[in-house]
């Protein structure tokens, strides 16, 4: 590209933007100065998933916690709680880490040096560029998906992701201006989401299309090319549903450091590749001896990052009866394990995965 085509890159965009742009809750209207928890709070919940999912989520944060020292004197299990359904639950640790952090050791104000955030917990090279360039206006270089998307097509780069990652970062770094950089940032984002979408592309509308090579060359939508996925493998469990005759189940709360850590679960078997035998596993739960159960017919699923996930749903009944021999053993089998009748379940912090259970169990 010349450097004529680089100059009029930024100037064309953001114009564009000044007419565009979306109306996002955590976005400073045209002219108003960003909030710097609004944008922080923002770009780590938009990690995972879409503005259209984000939107609920980012006003109840702000409901219950109006201020970055509001959610640094949160309970960690009621911010678990208000994520529930966003995913990753180790991200809703560290938003909460980073907001003690930042209110103990930066006296609650996040810094604005793209090198000082990247030092914050949860913070990683985008969010720390996006916080510098949106919240604070510094010039720094912003990548997302979208953003791979556009300049992928605008420069014909046909090597594929993750590949190309270097090439997007250099060209990105080639077109950003030292001026209005987290405009900029937030005009290739809204692009990428409106005009230079994955399937078929507006380019009619497209204020870069004049620079844009793959639209030239007719590649645009085939790019960005993507290095085919491995399949995801498959992991099986057995859930424990167990049952007290007054009809509350086993809850317990997961290790800190496993996934989902920290989060409630209905008791499971280890999360194995090859499907374990019922016996097999009842044994290793110490649940083989006297115990009434019923497997229940189908399973419940669900899909990770990196593999999907069956498990099969184990009913236990407890006799009165056999109630004091079982909470005699609880500490000993099931540590961290507590009762909870199903109509409390709502105040748990119920990953997806244990929710699903949760519904098979109560078909
Ligand atoms: N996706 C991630 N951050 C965003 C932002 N600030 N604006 C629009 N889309 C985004």
């Amino acid at each position: 590209m010349t450097s004529e085509k680089r100059s009029s890159f930024a100037p064309l965009l953001l114009r564009w933007y000044d007419e565009h742009r979306r109306d996002l809750p955590w976005r400073a209207k045209a002219g108003e100065t960003s909030d710097p928890y609004h944008v922080w709070l923002s770009e780590i919940m938009l990690q995972q998933t879409t503005v259209a999912t984000v939107g609920p989520y980012f006003a109840r944060f702000l409901h219950l916690w109006p201020r970055l020292r509001d959610l640094a004197n949160a309970e960690l299990d009621d911010v678990l709680h208000a994520w529930q359904g966003l995913g990753y639950y180790a991200r809703a640790r560290n938003l909460h880490r980073c907001a003690k952090f930042v209110q103990d050791n930066c006296q609650g104000v996040f810094p604005s040096a793209e090198q000082d955030l990247l030092k914050l917990p949860g913070v990683g090279t985008y969010t720390a560029a996006a916080i510098a360039s949106i919240a604070f206006d510094q010039r720094a270089v912003v990548v997302d998906g979208n953003i791979e998307r556009v300049i992928s097509r605008v420069f014909d780069l046909h090597t594929p992701l993750p590949k190309v990652k270097p090439e997007i970062k250099e060209k990105t770094d080639w077109v950003t201006p030292d001026q209005r950089a987290g405009d900029f940032a937030q005009a290739m984002m809204d692009l990428g989401a409106t005009i230079c979408v994955p399937k078929k592309p507006a380019c009619m509308l497209c204020p870069l299309s004049d620079l844009c090579d793959g639209r030239e060359k007719g590649t645009a939508v085939d790019l960005p090319k993507k290095t085919p996925k491995k399949p995801k493998p498959t992991k099986f469990c057995f859930a424990y549903w167990i049952e007290t005759d007054d009809g509350s189940i086993l809850l317990r709360r997961r290790e800190e450091k496993a996934m989902l850590g920290g989060m409630m679960e209905v008791p499971t078997s280890d999360w194995v590749e090859q499907p374990q035998a019922l016996e097999e596993s009842l044994k290793q739960a110490n649940l083989d001896q006297g115990y009434d159960w019923e497997l229940l017919a189908g399973e419940a699923k669900h899909t990770f990052t990196h593999f999907h996930f069956e498990m099969k749903v184990v009913k236990i009944k407890l006799a009165k009866s056999q109630m004091k021999n079982f909470n005699a053993d609880l500490s000993q089998n099931w540590q961290e394990a507590f009762w909870c009748h199903p109509r409390n379940l709502v105040d748990q912090a119920l990953p997806t995965t244990m929710k699903k259970i949760v519904k098979h169990a109560m078909k």
